[in-house]
């Protein structure tokens, strides 16, 4: 198959070494099967920078930059704990992604483009390469029917179509609240291609596994 994973920053940050490499054995071992590609977020580094930046006057398309260097710091953190199995390339477009994936070898990206987040640039390049699935790894456990943080009675939804989590998502981009852990932008592209995808909670590392091939206890988007 071939798997795409947006992982977040804050799953691989405040890893130490030793943990950064049980994250990339695992994912060496589902690359033994499979053509993996991965696309790491900003985490804290992005938040913190962002927000001086912020504080100093920065533009937000001078913010989005920054927002993309974090991503590729963390980008290349992944590369450094997977060694021969990654090409020591971050590519800067989904055709140099393509073009570096071979077999065996995992492909890691970080952000391209101002504007969007790491979930969209996980979508856009399941689009393109084709994926079987996208595993969006987060630090929530999945969809929830109201803000988990706030509202005791939030339940986790196992399942749902791709137009609900869209519809989802674009109401929370509105709200600025936090119950779609998908950004409005992903969800459409999910939408509109039915990505098979499942969002899973990505600090467990046997997610990953279980996130492609089943047996989470995350939400999975199905077809309608
Ligand atoms: P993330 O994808 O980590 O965003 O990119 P996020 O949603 O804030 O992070 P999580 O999921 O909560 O960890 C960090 C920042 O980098 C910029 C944006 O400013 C984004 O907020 N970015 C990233 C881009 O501008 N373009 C990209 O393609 C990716």
């Amino acid at each position: 198959m071939i798997l795409v994973y947006s992982l977040g920053g804050s799953i691989l940050a405040g890893r130490d070494a030793k943990s950064l490499q049980e994250y990339a054995d695992a994912l060496k071992e589902l690359a033994k099967a499979h053509q993996i590609y991965v696309v790491v977020g900003g985490g804290r580094i992005a938040r913190e920078y962002i927000e001086k930046a912020r504080d100093l006057g920065a533009s937000e398309m001078f913010c989005d930059l920054i927002g993309i260097g974090a991503t590729k710091l963390n980008s290349a953190l992944l590369i450094a704990a997977l060694g021969r199995a990654a090409p020591q390339e971050i590519p800067e477009t989904y055709a140099q992604a393509a073009r570096l994936a071979s077999p065996g070898r995992i492909v890691v990206m970080g952000g391209v483009a101002p504007g969007q987040t790491t979930d969209a640039v996980a979508a856009l390049l399941a689009e393109y390469v084709g994926a079987d699935r996208l595993i969006i790894a987060t630090s929530v456990d999945g969809v929830y029917t109201a803000d988990p943080e706030k509202d005791p009675k939030a339940e986790k939804i196992a399942s749902m179509t791709h137009g609900e989590l869209s519809r989802m998502a674009a109401q929370t981009d509105m709200k600025a609240g936090s119950r779609s852990p998908v950004d409005p932008l992903a969800a459409k592209i999910i939408e509109r291609s039915r990505i098979p995808t499942t969002i899973v909670f990505g600090k467990k590392i046997e997610n990953l596994k279980k996130g492609a091939l089943g047996g989470h206890s995350g939400t999975e988007i199905r077809q309608e």
